[in-house]
């Protein structure tokens, strides 16, 4: 049956149960509950007053509550059973933030595929993913959650893991709603503080923040979420433009859009509603089709129908696309249909994580080629709060992977390197928050001993993810003065950084000989790990988000406007400038006189145990139409003594537009691998549509004009090629 066919035969099943539903029970679709207490649910499932459930995983439980409802409750209707299925179930992968490290679509969509089948096995049919949020502040602690801060890497992430989750059809037991959250623009809180509001101008919101919505909505995204914020003092649970003008009638969505946990009754406390019965109409009349958890649509809007305040082909409009979900799920026809439990952590699971986790940890500092370690390294220290952590090592957003199943790094170096060196493990700080330093000693007394230091710090899992923002983004408690100790004994040492979002790693930077960063890396990353800083794996990630010098730069990111006065790359700096001198005389530029002009990392930058060489960058032509192609190649060569993959991107700037356009935007990626002396010609085929940007006016458009291209290793250095596009 053809996708239409099938489509307007949902439909008609739809109108007929609709045509039976009574308004108690149509709103009982629109209610999604979370199981505090099994009887009272239970009852109130019977009644067909629930629609959805969440945060239920007990299997027996799912399949009890689906029992009631198939067979007991007037209508029969199926329960939508959702879950928190961030990145994996019980395998537990990277947090997407190292995720899009890997700038490996192919692995997301595997991982997704992976905790979806998982899932399912529990009676779980709707994932709250992807966050597709963009986030361009470390402070902001659900960053973690989201692919960064670039909406070409996001689109592309997102789109992918929807594909993933959802299958090439949802009716199979294996297959997971998705959902895009949180809808929109939740990342831009100001300060980074979560939750906070966000003044995001249409024209922004439509460059950047609404794309990857737009990506997950083109993927076939089954369902949206609307996130906590207000932007400009309208929150998204109660913005009929963002909800139904622009998702609805510009995107042609036509899934299930559910408010955020209460985000609904949220809207007394941000001074939009005057009560639960005003929020409830505000939410519905905006687009919103279920209420998550408030149970404002239940307790008010039959009230909201009867004075009026809430037409009823509003309601009808919204248990359409409750119910649809539904069929296109196949819960009407299998409602207890599950995957085998016993592909929870199967061996193919957990060597694919393990692979994500590789490509996911990125290479920051290498000096004297301290990694990877060499064959004269035969005893070595492994040390820090990270090195041995089972349950902060899955990062956060993590229900059901359980850290007895996890693989840390201390025991990954004694599995499969204990019989080549030896290894000496010394905690030397209990959690990542302590300033015991009492242990310290220990620690220098056994560094002094080996051959190499292996330093493991960094977040636990609960300093990231909803509601944890930081406004230092440091390594917390004594782990600075740690590695400073051990940097102290001459040995060479290897910091590697467990964490949930870009840290400042400026002083870590400059005393640890190697720097590497596994973001959480789940339940594999300790052989991750241990095969990189043994060199059976080549890191081949690259920052998703940009690593700031200090926190006090943040918002920082690589597609900023270049402004009217752009720093260069010699500022004078607060060290450097002279006593008395005349206020302007050193110079007046955008950039800061204690942190200098740059990042620490910039976005796409990752390193190599190889070498990489970009020459020869070139452009079928310089001169292209506006409804042409830009064609541009460029050779890469592996100039090193090791097989190694790089991830080239693609950047291009529009020189001049009806508005300041950013200084560099990426356009597209390409990861290839190339043994020693090889190159290979790596070519981008990008439509000039690419190009098209909302400019003055809000309008859509490529605009003509002059541009410049890069392909490169990362967002701050490589070859760049200017050419033109013409009407
Ligand atoms: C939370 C989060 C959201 C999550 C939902 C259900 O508050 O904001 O991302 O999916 O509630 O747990």
């Amino acid at each position: 049956m053809s996708a239409s066919a099938s489509t307007s035969n949902i439909d008609i099943k739809v109108d007929s149960l609709l045509g039976k539903m009574t308004l108690k029970e149509k709103l009982g679709q629109l209610n999604q509950l979370s199981p505090w207490n099994h009887d009272e649910i239970a009852k109130r499932v019977e009644a067909g007053e629930v629609g959805s459930l969440l945060n239920i995983s007990d299997p027996a439980q799912i399949i009890a509550m689906q029992h009631i409802a198939v067979e007991k409750s007037r209508l029969g209707i199926p329960l939508l059973i959702g879950r928190d299925v961030i990145h994996g179930y019980k395998t537990i992968f990277p947090i997407p933030l190292g995720q899009a490290a890997s700038f490996n679509s192919l692995m997301v969509e595997r991982g997704a595929r992976i905790a979806a089948t998982e899932a399912s096995a529990d009676g779980i049919k709707w994932t709250f993913a992807p966050m597709i949020d963009i986030a361009r502040d470390c402070r902001w602690g659900r960053i973690a959650e989201s692919f960064g801060e670039e909406p070409h890497l996001t689109s592309v992430m997102g789109a992918a893991m929807v594909r993933g989750f959802q299958d090439t059809d949802m009716t199979r037991p294996s297959s997971l709603a998705a959902c895009a959250k949180h809808f929109v623009g939740y990342g831009a809180a100001e300060g980074g503080r979560d939750y906070n509001s966000t003044y995001i101008p249409e024209r922004r919101m439509r460059n950047v923040y609404l794309p990857p919505f737009q990506s997950a909505a083109d993927a076939g995204c089954a369902t949206f979420m609307t996130s906590f914020n207000d932007n400009d003092g309208i929150p998204s649970t109660g913005n009929r433009h963002l909800l139904t003008d622009i998702l609805r009638n510009e995107w042609g969505f036509k899934g299930m859009v559910v408010t955020d946990w209460c985000s609904a009754t949220e809207m007394i406390a941000h001074g939009f509603a005057k009560n639960r019965k005003d929020a409830a109409e505000k939410a519905i009349n905006a687009g919103v089709d279920m209420d998550m958890v408030s149970e404002c649509f239940i307790n008010n809007l039959e009230k909201s129908v009867a004075d009026g305040s809430v037409d009823m082909a509003t309601i009808d409009n919204a248990v359409r696309n409750v119910l649809r979900l539904k069929y296109q799920l196949g819960l009407f026809d299998n409602p207890y249909a599950t995957t085998p439990r016993s592909l929870h952590y199967d061996p193919v699971h957990l060597a694919t994580a393990r692979q994500a986790a590789e490509e996911s940890i990125i290479l920051l500092e290498n000096r004297n080629n301290t990694l990877p370690l060499s064959s004269d390294v035969r005893k070595i220290l492994v040390v820090g709060p990270m090195a041995n952590a089972p349950h902060d090592q899955l990062g956060t957003w993590v229900f059901d992977g359980e850290k007895e199943h996890t693989v840390t790094p201390l025991q990954a170096l004694r599995d499969l390197y204990g019989d080549k060196v030896q290894i000496i493990f010394e905690p030397a700080l209990p959690y990542t928050r302590s300033t015991d330093a009492s242990a310290f000693a220990r620690a220098v007394k056994a560094a002094k001993r080996v051959d190499a230091i292996i330093a493991f710090v960094g977040e636990e899992s609960i300093l990231t993810g909803e509601a944890h923002s930081l406004a230092d983004c440091k390594l917390q408690g004594a782990q600075t003065e740690l590695i400073t100790a051990l940097a102290a004994t001459g040995k060479p040492l290897v910091t590697i950084v467990m964490a949930g979002r870009p840290l400042v790693l400026t002083q870590e930077a400059l005393t640890s000989d190697a720097l590497l960063f596994s973001f959480h890396p789940g339940t594999m990353g300790g052989p991750a790990i241990a095969d990189i800083l043994f060199g059976k794996v080549n890191p081949s990630a690259k920052t998703p988000a940009t690593f700031p010098r200090m926190v006090g730069q943040v918002p920082i990111y690589c597609a900023q406007n270049n402004t009217g006065r752009p720093a260069n790359a010699n500022e004078i700096l607060l060290k450097d400038i002279p006593l008395e001198v005349g206020q302007t005389s050193t110079g007046c530029r955008s950039f800061y006189l204690d942190a200098g002009t740059g990042p620490l990392y910039p976005f796409g930058y990752g390193l190599s145990y190889t070498n990489f060489r970009y020459d020869n960058l070139r452009l079928a032509s310089d001169t292209i139409a506006s409804d042409g192609n830009i064609l541009a190649s460029v050779n890469i060569t592996n100039t090193g003594t090791c097989p190694g993959t790089e991830i080239a991107q693609l950047y291009v700037r529009d020189k001049v537009g009806s508005t300041a356009r950013p200084v560099k935007e990426l356009k597209g990626f390409d990861r290839i691998t190339l043994q020693p002396g090889q190159t290979q010609t790596v070519t981008f085929s990008l439509p000039v549509s690419a190009l098209a940007f909302y400019g003055l006016n809000n309008t859509y458009a490529v605009e003509p004009g002059d541009f410049r291209l890069w392909i490169a290793p990362n967002s701050a250095s490589g070859p760049f090629i200017d050419f033109t596009v013409v009407e």
